[in-house]
């Protein structure tokens, strides 16, 4: 049986002149949490926004959460496969570095909005999932306010709560703790640790290496738009991963 919820392979993408994907080849089974780690520019924003098709590749094939889109060499869609982009965008979320909570309504109703314009639940049914969400991500009491009087930490855990109320399969999480202050990070680390501990499907951005080195299965390591690296967590942080993560790791 097919256990992978994101399978990637030759995926390439250059903006003009500069290939920013060079052939990735990326795998993650369902319940797997996988940390992207990789220096400024090495292409790891754009593979996150490949896997649903926010930037177009080049070439390639994904198939994620069980919809197959096989990049075609005219780089035009026919019908059928944007069919399937629009169904494997629905089975994934998708949290970035800078929060994009909508500013005129409420953290409840922005955790709402999606249920009732994609989801199309009624309003009550629609309520009490975006309470049971900001309940889950610790946010309970902030209900009705509105972004503006959150703090970043608390912003990002609406965007999480947002995103899951879409019940993705897997998580695109981009540098979700960058935009943050450090002593705001942990509140929104430990919201994805306990996702991650429930058995989400997660594939990570981060420069968090403790968060990388406590809840990830694995660890891809990528530089000039090239996957040079895809391990074990622990053989990643060992010593035996090689000279150039040994000096990457020590950057930190
Ligand atoms: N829309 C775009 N147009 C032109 N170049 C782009 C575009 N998006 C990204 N790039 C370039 O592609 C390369 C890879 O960018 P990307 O954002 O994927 O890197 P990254 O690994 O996420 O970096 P960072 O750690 O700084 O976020 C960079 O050189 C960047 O300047
Ligand atoms: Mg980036």
């Amino acid at each position: 049986m097919n256990t992978s919820t994101v399978r990637v392979t030759g995926l390439s993408k250059s903006f003009g002149d500069l290939a920013v994907l060079k052939n990735v080849d990326l795998e993650v089974q369902a319940g797997q949490v996988v940390v992207i780690l990789g220096p400024s520019g090495s292409g790891k924003t754009t593979l996150l926004r490949s896997l649903n098709l926010l930037e177009k590749p080049d070439a390639g094939t994904l198939e994620v959460c069980g919809y197959r889109v096989e990049i075609p060499r005219s780089g035009r869609f026919d019908r059928a496969t944007r069919k399937q982009v629009a169904l494997l965008r629905q089975k994934t979320a998708m949290v970035f570095q800078s929060f994009n909570l909508f500013p005129h309504m409420t953290a409840l109703e922005n955790v709402m909005e999606g249920l009732l314009s994609v989801k199309k639940v009624s309003k009550a049914q629609a309520l009490e999932r975006g309470r049971h969400l900001l309940d889950q991500v610790g946010l309970a009491d902030k209900a009705d306010s509105y972004p503006a009087k959150l703090s970043g930490g608390q912003k990002q855990r609406v965007a999480i709560a947002r995103g899951l109320s879409m019940d993705p399969e897997v998580i695109f999480f981009d540098e979700p703790t960058s935009a943050l202050d450090p002593e705001l990070r942990d509140e929104v680390l430990g919201v994805m640790r306990e996702l991650a501990n429930s058995g989400m499907t997660m594939l990570v951005v981060t420069h968090e290496l403790r968060f990388a080195q406590e809840a990830a299965d694995r660890v891809v390591f990528m530089e000039n738009g090239v996957v040079v690296k895809d391990c074990s967590t622990e053989a990643f942080f060992g010593e035996e991963s090689g000279e150039r993560i040994q000096q990457f790791l020590r950057r930190y």
